[in-house]
């Protein structure tokens, strides 16, 4: 072979392995799938590229199934308050942890308390017992499974789908429904799984409670205010897996920014999210591998990773099967399928291409930067549209892709307006939008905040501030003039900053607000 030849291979291949999912993943975070690790011992015929994907693929790794109760101890034990290492199949935890540490993999666990899955003899014998053996049996299984893969699992979903679907409140009809106080339960789940591995991760796990709702009775309400709850009370709760899995032609733009927006603060309960399940269905006959269904997954896809992945608040992403080829779809949910990024013979697919447009485009934008390259010194004025500089999801959120104001010199979505004397204002705001501002405290202290020049129109809006990712103090409300053009001042007052450089958000809680500058002093 000549030396252009191989160069060209050498060429082409490095830039073939250089563009894999993991290779262009945001470094802190993972982008993972489901595996079924009985396909690792007897490789499916025909399907090396089973492995191969896996491999090449994905730095994160979770089992489709050989982690649930059901399989792990599918047998009665002889004592079930008192088990042993004889009583569970140890070889399906160390297949996939091994597995995981052999290829640098993040390998998360799933699932340690739940209501599906479990063996026939739990759900016979738990209807008699009393709370007290239903807390001594998990204990000892959670004691037990854990500790044994300690050190080997980053990240534990202890307790999975506890809402319940219909009430949006703790499940009833569960193997666990004897113990007198459920929420107490979840709780010491955490306790003892924290105490088994100290390191590990703990998430509460669930499915539809990822978009964001003010209804106090939706799902994603009750599971913010249980986990807030949980932080308050000292719980050992690092996390809440958000499962996502969604279906093609029913996933509009809106909700997914609405996850953007649980995300946002599941961060400011100081609390990390991840995405668990992610798959995007294709249903009811929507000629499921016609091109344009293909073409709308994609794009599906694609705005997911992007704010999804780039989001600071999330550790990684964890499809939920990654070719159609084997998926848990078509056998669960009626005329639904091809949901997965590789085709039924490993092809990918378009979505697969927008995952990574997403993950080049995160590559290309993470690094948030402050405007003009310096800090806002504080005390100081912060001007609304010297936002750093970063990308969506990064140094800002915007809801569309469109800047509504004239003023486009950022070219950002961010809407803009310039006014006649000059003045560069925000505007067209929304619940949900944020932007971040690299700021440089000279003294810890109480600030003052005058918002100089706002308009609030018809409604109140709020907004907080946050520090860093975490919430600094309640929100503040504007009260209304009437008119978005009529500009007036508003001061909100005490506002801890701490010393040096920090990342200041200002975060819509309700909209439209309008907003020129900010003046900020040390409170009197
Ligand atoms: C699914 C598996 O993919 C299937 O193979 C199995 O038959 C049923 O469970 N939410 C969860 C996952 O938390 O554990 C489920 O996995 C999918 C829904």
């Amino acid at each position: 072979m000549n030396i252009y030849k191989t160069l060209l291979i050498i060429l082409v291949f490095g830039q073939l392995k250089a563009q894999t999912l993991k290779s262009l993943s945001p470094q802190d975070k993972y982008i993972g799938t489901i595996v079924n690790t009985n396909f690792f011992d007897n490789p499916l015929k025909n399907e090396k590229q089973y492995d191969s994907i896996i491999k090449s693929q994905f730095n994160g790794i979770v089992a489709e199934n050989n982690y649930k109760m059901a399989i792990l101890m599918p047998n009665q034990p002889k004592d079930p308050f008192h088990l042993t290492l004889k009583d569970i199949n140890t070889g399906y935890l160390d297949k996939l942890a091994n597995f995981g540490i052999q290829n640098k993999m993040i390998v998360r666990g799933h699932c340690l308390i739940w209501q599906n899955q479990v063996p026939q003899w739990l759900s016979i014998l738990s209807k008699k017992w009393t709370s007290k053996q239903i807390y001594a049996f998990a204990k000892q299984y959670i004691t037990l499974v854990v500790g044994y893969t300690k050190g080997k699992i980053q990240e534990w979903d202890v307790v999975n789908e506890g809402i319940d679907d219909r009430t949006a409140k703790l499940r009833a009809n569960t193997w666990y429904n004897n113990v007198t106080n459920k929420q107490d339960f979840i709780n010491q789940c955490f306790i003892y799984t924290r105490k088994a591995d100290p390191k590990a991760l703990l998430f509460y796990n669930d499915f539809s409670i990822e978009g964001f709702q003010e209804k106090e009775d939706s799902r994603n309400h009750f599971m913010l205010t249980m986990v807030k709850n949980m932080r308050n009370h000292k719980i050992p709760i690092d996390g809440v897996g958000l499962q996502c899995h969604l279906v093609n032609n029913q996933l509009e733009d809106g909700y997914i920014f609405s996850i953007g927006r649980t995300i946002d603060e599941i961060s400011s309960i100081g609390l990390k999210c991840s995405i668990t399940e992610f798959d995007i269905r294709i249903c009811n006959n929507q000629n499921a591998s016609s091109r344009e269904q293909l073409e709308i997954q994609k794009q599906k896809y694609q705005k997911m990773i992007l704010l999804l992945l780039g989001h600071k608040g999330v550790t990684g992403i964890t499809f939920w099967g990654f070719t159609d080829k084997h998926s848990w779809i078509p056998n669960i949910m009626q005329n639904c399928g091809n949901a997965h990024i590789y085709d039924t013979n490993y092809n990918p697919k378009p979505a697969y291409e927008g995952v990574r447009e997403s993950l080049k485009a995160i590559q290309r934008y993470t690094k948030q930067k402050p405007f003009l390259n310096s800090p806002i010194k504080i005390p100081g004025t912060i001007e609304f549209e010297n936002y750093d500089y970063g990308s969506k999801g990064i140094s800002f959120m915007d809801r569309d892709e469109i800047n509504n104001g004239n003023f486009i010199d950022r070219k950002d979505p961010v809407d803009l307006i310039q006014e006649s004397n000059g003045t560069i204002i925000l505007g067209y705001t929304e619940a949900g939008e944020w932007l971040s501002y690299t700021i440089n405290v000279a003294t810890t202290g109480l600030y003052d905040f005058d918002i100089l020049n706002c308009s609030a129109e018809t409604n109140n809006a709020q907004i907080r501030i946050e520090i860093d990712g975490i919430r600094i103090a309640h929100s503040f409300t504007f009260i209304p003039n009437g008119s978005w053009s009529t500009y007036k001042n508003e001061i909100f007052h005490n506002i801890p900053l701490p010393k040096g450089i920090h990342t200041l958000k200002f975060y819509i809680e309700k909209g439209p607000v309008n907003l020129d500058k900010t003046k900020i002093h040390l409170s009197k």
